[in-house]
């Protein structure tokens, strides 16, 4: 992961830098640094501070030279622990280079051998050091910064998206992208280099996505794209679509419950415009109905949120579609042998669209078969995006929280348009019936604004549950998918050891776990396998949990539900039970939120986390 900045214009540009590095934080925050084209060299400044690397930074750089051109970096740690020294930017042995660096080189030893040191001159643990000396080394044998980089580029292998400045070449950001990504900008004579479209919007009026194996040279006017051997690239400029306002907090103490108060809108919105006289329409998808006729097999990848949601659509698309459905986490599909032919759908899941395990599961797919893959995605442009033969958006809009909540809601929703659309063009349900689910999707953001409005009822419980250290989450059917999502959601903002488990798997072993004081989270929604789960709340109860039941409106007073359970949250019925995933999921963010809260955490910039994780 990690995000990468970079500017260059005729003002100082520490202030974009800076801005640029906060709104990449969701890319890693564990280090932060900037190095700035001083006359002398390279003026540098680093700072690890946990998850306030970025504001540390920004109360260090004082002294900073008004130089116009430099680079930042917001860093996720893989190799070498998150330490100043392991911070980016690094420098070659004269500090005259700089080079900031998204990815993982994977013969970063090698290549340390190569350097005219022997590697001595490498002084961090990372692996992104010896670029710098790489690169180095190319312009004393008299190459400019360009064509040094391409040269060290030969070299290198593993995935990177890099930012480059030499103090022999002031004015020149030197870029280059393998598999991480990377955007170039320009706007009123500034050019400007960045992971992301956020870290620039608001100043570039135009962006180019950098592909793979390509070098941009970024100047105050111009953008220059090459390939490794530098012949050029044509350019192609896109507009910067997002409404930067939707990125600002608005109000909320945080953007993750900003993010969970906009579901009902990211539901409204995955909808809107799809639905026409009770059908699906999905123009934009770029899949034939003769494509979706021919599938006989569909394989969902994906991972964390993603793969919850993945777990979702996989029902929805056995019971509505009536299609073989495989699901896999991204990293372990890639490694697999799957049995894929032209005839297969990969749909791929992935709120950023830049998660490396996904795209890597996504290149094996391609590598091994001509099935078609369509991902699910929201951010247009993104890696997932342009490698997909189709795509269905999902619209939640930017989210900033590394916990993953309006987008996976978004996801959800996305999932099962997707199965009623496989369903509606392969004609395995009746038109009214699709129709009929259609309408009910279309009531989903009022129950889920239900849900938000039991926000109070929720942070009661969890303040009852407070002092609990071990968290079970259980259910059946859909509700394992929530169960597994409630604990992940538990566990990423709350640091709180939580489990979710199939409730029927509990008896084979976990339940020897079961003791007083642990809590027991039973998603007990209606649904076929109600009264089962109903059942091994009894077990875990009789065995002293604290039961925590989430169950229909209609249920909250059943004298059975309520003997069951030491507390009882409720929630909408959704209309049909595989769509009751995007209802409860709710109160199991609100849930984590409160307790998360109640310990002083950040919710939005967990500890150890990183909102898009490009690296294996
Ligand atoms: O961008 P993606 O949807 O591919 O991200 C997948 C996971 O990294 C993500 O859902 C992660 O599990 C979230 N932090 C969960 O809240």
């Amino acid at each position: 992961m990690c995000g990468i900045i970079g500017a260059t214009g005729s003002e100082p540009v520490l202030p974009v830098l800076l801005e640029g590095l906060a709104r990449l934080e969701y890319r890693g925050y564990d280090s932060a640094g900037v190095a700035l084209l001083a006359d002398d060299g390279v003026w540098r400044r680093r700072r690890a501070g946990g998850n306030k690397s970025v504001a540390e930074l920004t109360e260090a750089v004082g002294d900073a030279p008004p130089a116009t051109t430099g680079i930042g970096h917001s860093r996720w740690a893989t190799h070498g622990a998150p330490t100043e020294p392991n911070a980016h930017p690094h420098t070659d042995a004269t500090g005259r280079l700089a080079l900031a660096h998204n990815g993982i080189i994977e013969n970063y030893r090698e290549l340390a051998r190569t350097l005219p040191q022997g590697g001595d001159e490498v002084t961090s643990d990372t692996d992104t050091e010896v670029l710098a000396h790489l690169v180095a080394a190319r312009m004393h044998h008299g190459l400019g910064l360009a064509d040094a980089v391409r040269a060290a580029l030969a070299e290198v292998q593993g995935k990177f998206a890099l930012a480059v400045v030499h103090a022999d070449e002031p004015g020149l950001i030197v870029g280059a992208r393998r598999g991480s990504p990377l955007i170039a900008g320009q706007a009123d004579g500034t050019g400007l280099l960045a992971s992301d479209i956020p870290a620039i919007h608001g100043r570039a009026d135009q962006f180019f996505v950098i592909d793979n194996d390509r070098v941009v040279e970024v100047r105050p006017g111009s953008v220059r794209i090459t390939d490794l051997s530098g012949r050029e690239v044509e350019l192609v400029g896109r507009e910067v679509g997002w409404d930067l306002e939707a990125a600002e907090k608005g109000g909320y103490p945080d953007f993750m419950l900003k993010e969970i108060h906009e579901q009902p809108a990211a539901v409204r919105d995955t909808l809107l415009g799809r639905i026409v006289a009770g059908r699906l329409v999905l123009d934009q998808m770029r899949l034939s109905d003769d494509d979706v006729r021919q599938v006989d097999k569909v394989f969902v990848v994906a991972t964390g949120s993603s793969y919850h949601a993945g777990m979702v659509g996989r029902l929805s698309i056995e019971h509505f579609a009536q299609l073989p459905t495989e699901l896999e986490i991204a990293s372990e599909f890639r490694y697999r042998d799957p049995v894929l032919d032209s005839s297969s759908l990969v749909v791929a899941i992935s709120q950023s669209g830049e998660t490396l395990d996904t795209m890597e599961a996504v290149a094996h797919t391609k590598a091994m078969s001509k099935a078609r893959v369509l991902a699910v995605t929201i951010v247009v442009d993104s890696s997932l995006g342009r490698d997909a033969d189709a795509t269905l958006y999902t619209r939640a809009g930017p989210e900033v929280a590394v916990a993953s909540t309006k987008c996976h809601v978004a996801q959800l929703v996305a999932m099962h348009v997707l199965a009623l659309y496989l369903a509606q063009v392969r004609g395995k349900y009746y038109p009214e019936e699709v129709a009929h689910q259609l309408a009910c999707l279309q009531r989903l953001p009022d129950r889920v604004q239900a849900a938000i409005d039991t926000a109070p009822a929720v942070t009661e419980v969890a303040r009852r549950v407070e002092g609990a250290r071990d968290f079970f989450f259980i259910g059946r059917g859909v509700g394992n998918a929530m169960a597994l999502e409630g604990a992940l959601k538990l566990k990423e903002i709350s640091y709180l050891r939580a489990e979710g488990y199939p409730a029927g798997e509990l008896k084979h072993g976990p339940i020897a776990l079961i003791e007083p004081g642990v809590v027991v989270v039973a998603i007990a929604t209606r649904s076929r396998l109600r009264d089962k789960l109903l059942a091994n709340m009894q077990e875990v109860k009789a065995r002293g949990a604290v039961v925590v039941a989430l169950v229909d409106d209609e249920d909250a007073d059943d004298a059975h539900v309520r003997a069951l359970s030491d507390h009882v949250l409720s929630v909408p019925d959704a209309g049909h039970e595989l769509f009751q995933p995007v209802v409860d999921v709710v109160p199991l963010q609100l849930f984590a939120y409160a307790l998360a809260i109640a310990r002083g955490n950040d919710v939005d910039r967990p500890r150890n986390l990183a909102k898009t994780v490009t690296v294996e």
